[in-house]
């Protein structure tokens, strides 16, 4: 096809809708006859419910009704699972015991939103009250290794050379070893969405208005709570406000809100508030980590023992990063998580695992280069990986397509890193700003699910391109629009994406959701394979319909809309208008996954200047330049934009972002936005991202690897290495703030 759009700058096709305000939103639903509802949480930590007192708010204007333990709302268990790991297992109200602050206790049904709200806060609750056990370091000591589970994550993995007895003796045996800890605080994703349900029942068939990532999985979480078959729950979610991984899985409040509306009889809306929103969902869990990197004098890397604390098995620092960053003979990873922590539930969240677990190995291996004064790309240069690592050679996986280097070289040439003066503390600017410069090397493992997508031709002269995945903001919309283009050969205005919608061709969300930056790699080659099924419908409905002119004709093909055996030619529309014909095409799926014999990745490099003020450790991220390397880029402007947010979700952790959970109640004590701080607009300076163009076609046809999160791996990394080069303070305890950085003394931890 020529002129395919494929790597162009389109704009969002749904960006008209989003900026004049026609986008709806699930919230923005409002069914007949909808009632309302507000959460009641608990205001301790751990404890027993004795009582509730509900009656003034049942005598409140307009309430209709209110659930607590005493009153509940069936729920079905929750059966094992992937979610298992990811997500709440118990379900709101079933108890009267209390886990943690913030727990559901009560949902207050009314007319409108505000005597809902009202009515809440009239509730009373009785307690017994438990010590509440909430600081995650005061439990790091005592972390467990993970029950085995049937996902490759979190289990303890050692790779020896030959004759090395263990991984401590190859460290022994290093003539250089740099070990230090790096710990993340817990963090929240706050989409600027809030997890809103507007859920509708039939009989046994629900509507549900839902925000989420994953709208079949969605639908198959909510049919289990409700034991009906799954094609009984429709899930819309045509926009959706950010997820980040947030909206991955079915959180209480939607459960709440589709069994209320069952109860009632009425269609029922919840929309948690923003404080609500960092306790009845899922949160990234903190995180413990200490690295030890053993190296020979020239700077290769003998050993590498990664050991990984976090609250749950879904942050995986370990086995999830380090397994793929760099060559080494002897490795060893592992996690252990905490138990009984009285605190909200973990799920995950941008990049989980790599993001945290790329902090401590980007900045270990910074401290390594200083340690042996060689230059940090230099230092990762020599320990290039060329091969997935695994216990057993045999398994061992060629990498496809992997230009990393490329990407430390061209980062560095756009960033002009070959002046920098590798001393610490060495720039001092006018007014009294320390600048540095650092940077970090990104890796995250792209992967392709199941799909089935849908091409078809309309009367109207337009193609819908359909399948069930979500567009978080992510540019799938686009995406899809693009592909229909460079499939069907007719112009984006005449592609209609549909997405969101549980009832769709059911897209990469079956399992997992719109996420692990898989969904554009999953399902732009799809697209191509159901354009030329459609095509091969529309061709045989041209020369079998009565009235299509052209009926029975030999040699009929079809080229950027039209259909012609040469002598007759007519564009699909007319053809459709014609013959009667709605809806022409074909369901595509993405076919069995053969095992591959290469190992998939797409990686970056990311550069980074800070001015450090000497005297009031403010820190201000000048410039960033990233380089990426993703295989085909389908769509530039959205691709670009993915990976800015995502370096933008590196300076939140690096410099801002932590939730405050008071130890003693496990209260987080800044869930709203004035409080919980996040990198703004002043924050963040213009961010230069590349993209190298190197299509991987062993992992599809088309060659487009994930990118998502890419910008989200290492981005920490390199803020806090140039707040080192900076300053000479190695703060290795997120977030990085003025505080640490004056009560902290030069080159120390
Ligand atoms: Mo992302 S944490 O894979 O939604």
């Amino acid at each position: 096809m020529t002129n395919s759009p494929i790597g162009s700058t389109l704009n969002r096709v749904d960006g008209p809708d989003k900026v004049t305000g026609a986008a709806r939103y699930a919230g923005d639903e409002s069914p007949t006859g909808l009632v309302h509802g507000h959460l009641v949480l608990a205001t301790i930590g751990n404890g027993t419910i004795r009582s509730m007192d509900t009656g003034a708010a049942r005598d409140h204007t307009g309430v209709l009704e209110i659930y607590t333990p005493d009153n509940p709302l069936p729920l079905h268990g929750v059966p094992p699972g992937v979610a298992f790991y990811f997500s709440e297992t118990r379900r709101p109200l079933s108890d009267h015991e209390v886990r943690y602050h913030g727990q559901i206790v009560g949902l207050v049904i009314a007319e409108t939103p505000e005597q809902a709200r009202d009515a809440a806060a009239l509730i009373t609750v009785d307690y017994e009250r438990r010590p509440a056990n909430a600081s995650f370091r005061d439990n790091v000591d005592d972390a467990v290794v993970p029950e085995p589970t049937p996902l490759p994550m979190g289990l303890p993995i050692t790779i020896l050379a030959d004759g090395v007895p263990s991984i401590d003796a190859a460290l022994a045996a290093s003539p250089v070893t740099v070990t230090a800890t790096y710990t993340h605080p817990a963090r929240h994703h706050n989409a600027l969405e809030p997890h809103a349900a507007v859920a509708t029942w039939d009989g046994d068939r629900l509507t549900i208005h839902s925000t989420t990532q994953a709208p079949a999985a969605h639908a198959i979480e909510l049919a289990q709570a409700f034991a009906v078959p799954a094609d009984h729950v429709h899930v819309v979610n045509p926009h959706v406000g950010g997820g980040f991984g947030g909206k991955a899985f079915t959180w209480g409040p939607t459960y709440l809100a589709a069994a209320a509306a069952r109860r009632l009889g009425r269609p029922v809306k919840v929309v948690p508030t923003r404080e609500q929103l960092h306790t009845t969902t899922g949160h990234r869990s903190a995180a413990h980590q200490t690295v030890t990197l053993g190296s020979s004098a020239d700077g290769t890397l003998n050993a590498i023992r990664h050991l990984s604390v976090t609250q749950a098995i879904g942050e995986d620092p370990g086995t999830r990063l380090t397994m793929k960053a760099y060559a080494t003979e002897n490795l060893h990873v592992s996690l252990r998580v905490t138990t009984g922590l009285n605190v909200p539930t973990t799920t995950i969240l941008r990049a989980p695992g790599e993001e945290t677990g790329s902090f401590a190995i980007e900045c270990a291996m910074d401290e390594l280069a200083i340690e042996l004064g060689l230059d940090p790309i230099e230092l990762r240069t020599r320990n290039h990986l060329t091969h997935t690592l695994s216990p057993d050679p045999a398994t061992r996986l060629p990498y496809s397509n992997k230009h990393l280097i490329e990407c430390y070289r061209l980062g560095a040439r756009r960033f002009g890193w070959d002046t920098r003066n590798p001393a610490p503390r060495s720039t001092l600017a006018t007014g009294g700003w320390l600048v540095g410069t650092g940077m970090a090397g990104a890796v995250l493992n792209a992967s392709r699910a199941f799909t089935a997508v849908r091409v078809s031709f309309r009367p109207d002269g337009t193609a819908a391109v359909a399948t069930s995945t979500a567009d978080l903001g992510t540019g799938m919309r686009t995406v899809l629009a693009i592909m229909g283009t460079d499939s069907l050969g007719i112009p984006v205005d005449r592609i209609r994406p549909l997405i969101g919608d549980s009832r769709l061709p059911v897209g990469p969300d079956a399992v997992y959701g719109a996420q692990g930056s898989a969904a554009t790699a999953t399902v732009a080659p799809v697209v191509r394979d159901a354009a030329a099924d459609a095509v091969e419908e529309l061709i045989n409905h041209a020369v079998t319909e009565p009235r299509s002119p052209l009926h029975g004709r030999d040699g009929v093909r079809y080229t950027a809309g039209d259909l012609t055996d040469g002598a007759t030619t007519i564009g699909f529309g007319d053809l459709l208008t014609t013959t009667g014909g709605t809806d022409v095409g074909a369901t595509t799926t993405s076919g069995p996954v053969t095992p591959p014999s290469y190992a998939f990745a797409s990686h970056a490099a990311h550069f980074c200047e800070v001015r450090v003020h000497r005297l009031t450790g403010e820190i201000r991220v000048s410039r960033m330049t990233t380089v990426v390397d993703a295989g085909t880029i389908v769509n530039e402007k959205t691709a670009r934009n993915q990976i800015v947010g995502g370096v933008v979700w590196g300076i939140g952790p690096a410099l801002f972002e932590s939730a405050h959970v008071e130890p003693d109640t496990g209260r987080i004590a800044n869930a709203n936005f004035a409080d919980y701080l996040v990198p703004v607009n002043a924050d963040v300076p213009d961010v230069d991202v590349v993209f190298l163009d190197h299509p991987d076609t062993n992992f599809s046809p088309l060659g487009a690897r994930g990118l998502g999160e890419l910008g989200t791996v290492g981005s920490a990394a390199a803020v806090a290495n140039a707040v080192h080069h900076a300053t000479g303070i190695r703060v290795r305890d997120l977030p990085i703030t003025p505080e640490k950085l004056l009560t902290t003394p030069t080159g120390q931890a």
